[in-house]
């Protein structure tokens, strides 16, 4: 393995449909004609970290149909190594989201091969070369703690994006280098965001959405402000844009604020166009 950066977590194919309102219990709403885009909050991570320039590698699983060949081109086409996405029996994990004019998505996820990945297959894995593993929660939580042991015990830094969020054992939490959560996430797991370190990371960062980031370390909190963009147009995918450019930049040397800095305007430039992963910026868009 020679990949800095491992990202464990599913590949989804998105049916994004453009709603006026969500419909309510029992109600039908007529929406615009459904996209078909590439998404999954593991393959998101790993694109939007390739796209601004690290070595990805991506552990995971597609099945055999169209959407696992859509996948794999969008993965492959951004520089994401594929050699550990096995292709399952199963159908590849759909995503079924929901985008009102605010930009706002709300989304189901039917798991299908997500739910393949599994603890042999972090157990073939070698954390040879790598320095970041970063994981996501829509493939079975015992792989993800599974891994986060390992890659601890190989010395390799760990982040988790705890979304959706999750109760885990001590033990993985006080393995993790980084915990990201939400806003919401975090209210759920302490009454002050310093609080979130007796949790066990060794750090972890809130992300605000448009208003950016705050990093929660022992030496304190530094809110990292967000760039102001002209047009919200979708939000599907930037809390993973947001962890996929902060491993990035974890594993070229910067320190959790710089990587935060970097981190929340990925973020910020992916809500201005539709979809999650077509929505990603390169390095150089960035700048
Ligand atoms: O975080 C956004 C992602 O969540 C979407 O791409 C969808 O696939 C779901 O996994």
């Amino acid at each position: 393995m020679t990949n800095a950066l491992l990202v464990l977590g599913s590949a989804n194919a998105d049916l994004v449909v453009e709603v006026g309102r969500r419909p309510a219990g029992g109600e039908t709403v007529l929406g615009g004609d459904t996209v078909v885009l590439p998404g999954g909050k593991g393959a998101n991570t790993a694109v939007a970290a390739a796209r601004v320039g690290a070595s990805v590698a991506l552990i995971g699983a597609v099945g055999g149909d169209g959407y696992g060949s859509l996948l794999r081109e969008s993965l492959e086409s951004s520089g994401v190594d594929t050699a550990l996405v096995k292709t399952s029996e199963r159908p590849t994990g759909i995503a079924y989201i929901t985008v009102t004019p605010d930009g706002e998505n709300s989304i189901v996820v039917s798991p299908g091969a997500n739910a393949d990945v599994s603890e042999s297959d972090v157990d073939a894995l070698s954390f040879d070369g790598a320095s970041v593993l970063t994981c996501s929660l829509e493939v079975p939580l015992e792989t993800v703690i599974h891994a986060i042991g390992a890659a601890s015990k190989a010395g390799v830094r760990t982040v988790l994006n705890l979304s959706p969020v999750a109760e885990l054992p001590t033990e993985t939490l006080q393995q993790l280098t980084v915990l990201i959560v939400n806003e919401h996430e975090a209210a759920q797991l302490a009454d002050d965001w310093r609080d979130l370190l007796e949790l066990g990371p060794t750090s972890a960062i809130v992300t605000l959405g448009s208003r950016g980031a705050a990093v929660v370390a022992q030496a304190g909190i530094v809110e990292v402000p967000s760039i102001e963009v002209a047009e919200v147009v979708d939000t599907t995918g930037a809390g993973d844009a947001f962890a996929g450019a902060l491993s990035a930049r974890l594993t070229e040397g910067d320190d959790l604020v710089q990587a935060a800095k970097y981190a929340v305007k990925v973020a910020a430039l992916s809500v201005t166009k539709a979809g999650a992963q077509p929505s990603y910026p390169t390095a150089a868009e960035v700048g």
